[in-house]
């Protein structure tokens, strides 16, 4: 209670609290346990090495001819610098390194790519250790991390043997944290009749670990321009202040802030680490163009520019991070910048069309984005709406009225333009035959739909998209973007279809966690629509399926999917002063998880049967909430009192721990 206090007094915890309570979710947590790893097997081995088995228990091994290597697997992804003991070397021999996220890429010869894509796939090329070896303890230069990897293969590069000893990791991200399995959230259901009755659990997780490998210091950014093949070095300053939140953790190790609008709720609901989110946060307010208000697309050393839809989920990313946080003082600090923003995409709104023209093209990489998009209109439409609650907690009611009134125009307008009555979609443009799977995603999302009816049609024109092994987005053909796909599993909760949901998250979360070709640890940043991982070959990465990311943040839809949707916990004003607890039970029958903010620990745990549901809620004193139960019932108690909801659903609850059972 003290330290809820006094985090509620500072404005920020900075180091978890670790609120979440022991129990057989424990078993899925992947963050390490020490900060330094150590491989977990052998993975092959090649040419003449002795002893290669013995380097998992801290013996030696010696590669004695030119060409032999051992390739050794820490079991899921790490990232961070290796050290050895080189035990007996002579003047010539010599040895280089290669890291790979995916066992497809082990190649003694090569890493899979960061610096740059290329279809020859071998750009980044190896690490050689500098000749002559000497005897003793050697690690890996600062400069020349690899920010995320699961094998390492070490290859003898002269006729003369080595012998090696003592091979860790020290792990490179969240340079914070002391304890990186130290949650403040947890999620658990067990579904004994799923292919694995873990999954869901696992993919939870898989998630949360994925965010906590992009978190990273602020000195190890990838270097632009990019060095040039072979090599890579990632040394690069990535902001205002670290740690800081990237995209990925082998690349491109930078601020995105589209991939944000996945990443930080992931954040949020599982460490709730929110630091390296405000250091980013600030990094873009940092560089915003003092004359226009524009925003970059992108951090530092990359500084990408000219995105309109990222500038706008910059604006999203500031709302979530003030939810979540209730950081006051820094929201305080970045308003008039803020502000500016929302001027800038305003002043981008054409006067005989009522919408948003896109003159900054960039985007999540999906093609034909420009003029009066659609997708562009509905992030624009969510930044409205956010914005008149931060200006009203902020107290200046006139401007929240103003942007009020903003959204609730765009909403008639967004409609009246894009809808498309034949499809049960909205379409791209104006004048487009095509219906997005961003922009239609995000639309039920954010609210833009009118009626119920609506959202359950966009529902089912979203799962035409689908194949065996994921949504494929019309607006970037070939591809699964799981970034996108994390909107639409969302949306498909938001409209009611949880079921749908739960086969989207099976098909294509299931996909990246189980198939060979991935890290089967971390979450893949795309795929084609055959499940291989020539993601984006055509826009942009050249054909070369070793540059795909096995550890992107935006990928980890997921995770806040289960505790906001399947668990049914939100907040609703900044901290959590006021909460939601809606389940969707999906078909489950047992559910449990929960998270922390600063004002204290939110839990939910339910049960379902036939003809009731149990449900308990514990939420911090001072604060209030509305629970929706999932089922009508003939009785109702709450804390052992019969309860007569007005619309047989919705109870009014002060915080404090409840229980609640429905009889149906
Ligand atoms: C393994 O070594 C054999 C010869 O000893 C060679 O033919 C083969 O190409 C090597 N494999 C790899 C992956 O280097
Ligand atoms: C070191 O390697 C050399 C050459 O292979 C060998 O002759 C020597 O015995 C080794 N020394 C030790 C201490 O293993
Ligand atoms: C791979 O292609 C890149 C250009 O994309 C080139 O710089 C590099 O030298 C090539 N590597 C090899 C081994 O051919
Ligand atoms: C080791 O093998 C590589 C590739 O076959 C070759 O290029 C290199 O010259 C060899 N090194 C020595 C010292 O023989
Ligand atoms: C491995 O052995 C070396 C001595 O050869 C020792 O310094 C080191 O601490 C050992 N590492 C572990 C993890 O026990
Ligand atoms: C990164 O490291 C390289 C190699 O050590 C060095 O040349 C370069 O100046 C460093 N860059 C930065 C930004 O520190
Ligand atoms: C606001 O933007 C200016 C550039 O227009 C920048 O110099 C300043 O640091 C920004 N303020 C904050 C709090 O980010
Ligand atoms: C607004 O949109 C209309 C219709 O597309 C176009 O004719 C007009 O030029 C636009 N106005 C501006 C200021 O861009
Ligand atoms: C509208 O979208 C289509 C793709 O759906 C694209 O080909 C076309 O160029 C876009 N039109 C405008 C005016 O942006
Ligand atoms: C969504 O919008 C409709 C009006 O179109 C409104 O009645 C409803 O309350 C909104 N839902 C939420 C959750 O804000
Ligand atoms: C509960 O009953 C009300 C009418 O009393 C109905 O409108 C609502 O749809 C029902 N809700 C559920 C979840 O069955
Ligand atoms: C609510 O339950 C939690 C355990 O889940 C306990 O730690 C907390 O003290 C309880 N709060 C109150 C107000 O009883």
């Amino acid at each position: 209670m003290v330290l809820y206090v006094l985090c509620a007094i500072l404005t920020l915890c900075i180091s978890a609290l670790g609120a979440a309570p022991n129990g057989p979710w424990d078993a899925f947590n992947l963050a390490p346990d020490s900060r330094t790893v150590y491989p977990r097997s052998v993975h092959g081995i090649n040419g003449t090495v002795t002893d290669a088995h013995s380097l998992l228990s801290n013996g030696s091994a010696t590669l004695a001819a030119n060409g032999s290597f051992v390739t050794l697997d820490f079991g899921y992804e790490v990232g961070g610098w290796i050290s050895l003991n080189f035990d007996n070397v002579s003047d010539s021999s010599s040895i280089a390194l290669s890291f790979t996220e995916s066992p497809v890429f082990i190649r003694p010869y090569a890493s899979d790519d960061s610096s740059y894509p290329s279809a020859n796939t071998t750009y980044d090329g190896v690490l050689e250790v500098p000749a002559p070896l000497t005897t003793g303890y050697w690690t890996q230069p600062i400069a020349r991390l690899r920010g995320g990897y699961r094998y390492l293969t070490i290859v003898s590069t002269s006729h003369d043997p080595v012998t090696i000893s003592n091979i860790s990791c020290a792990i490179s991200f969240m340079p914070h944290w002391d304890n990186m399995k130290n949650y403040s959230g947890y999620f658990y259901a067990s579904v004994p009749d799923f292919f694995d009755e873990d999954f869901l659990t696992k993919i939870w997780y898989s998630g949360a670990y994925t965010v906590q490998t992009d978190t990273v210091p602020l000195n190890t950014g990838r270097e632009v321009p990019f060095v040039s093949s072979p090599g890579w070095l990632n040394n690069a300053t990535l902001g205002v202040a670290g740690p800081i939140i990237v995209d990925g953790a082998k690349r491109d190790r930078a601020v995105w802030p589209g991939d944000m609008g996945i990443a930080v709720p992931t954040q949020f609901v599982s460490t709730n680490d929110l630091l390296p989110t405000r250091n980013a946060l600030s990094t873009m307010f940092a560089a915003q163009n003092a004359e226009t208000g524009a925003l970059p697309e992108s951090g530092p050393p990359l500084s990408q520019q000219g995105s309109d839809t990222y500038h706008g989920w910059t604006l999203i990313g500031t709302y979530n991070y003030f939810l979540y946080s209730g950081d006051y003082e820094w929201m305080e600090n970045v308003w008039s910048n803020y502000t500016k923003a929302v001027r800038y995409l305003a002043g981008k709104v054409n006067a005989t069309t009522g919408l948003l023209d896109v003159t900054g093209t960039r985007d999540w990489g999906r093609l034909w984005q420009g003029g009066f998009n659609s997708e562009a209109n509905a992030i624009y439409y969510k930044v409205c709406v956010n914005s008149a609650e931060i200006a009203s907690y902020l107290n200046n009611s006139e401007l929240s009225m103003e942007y009020a009134t903003n959204a609730s125009t765009l909403k008639t307008t967004f409609n009246d333009a894009y809808w498309w009555a034949t499809e049960g979609m909205y379409r791209d443009n104006l004048t487009s035959t095509l219906c997005p799977q961003d922009a239609n995603s995000l639309a039920v999302l954010f609210n833009l739909t009118e009626s119920a009816e609506q959202a359950a049609l966009i529902s089912e024109g979203l799962e035409r998209y689908w194949n065996e092994y994921g949504s494929i987005a019309p607006e970037l053909p070939d591809t699964i973007a799981p970034f996108i796909g994390g909107f639409e599993l969302q949306a498909h909760f938001a409209s009611g279809n949880d079921r749908r949901a739960m086969d989207l998250l099976r098909r294509e979360w299931g996909y990246m966690l189980y198939t060979n070709l991935s890290v089967q640890s971390t979450l893949l940043e795309g795929y084609t629509s055959n499940g291989s991982l020539y993601y984006r070959s055509t826009d942009g990465y050249n054909y070369d399926p070793a540059y795909t990311s096995h550890s992107h943040g935006w990928s980890t839809g997921p995770t806040s999917a289960l505790t906001f949707y399947v668990l049914g916990l939100t907040v609703t004003s900044p901290q959590g002063r006021t909460w939601l607890v809606a389940p969707h039970t999906s078909g489950l029958s047992s559910v449990q998880g929960g998270f922390e903010t600063p004002r204290g620990w939110f839990g939910v745990k339910w049960t379902t049967a036939s003809t009731s549901f149990n449900l308990s809620v514990d939420s911090p004193e001072g604060t209030s909430g509305t629970v929706i139960l999932p089922i009508n019932g003939t009785t109702i108690t709450v804390d052992g009192s019969i309860a007569q909801p007005s619309d047989g659903i919705s109870l009014h609850l002060e915080g404090g721990n409840h229980t609640i059972f429905v009889q149906n």
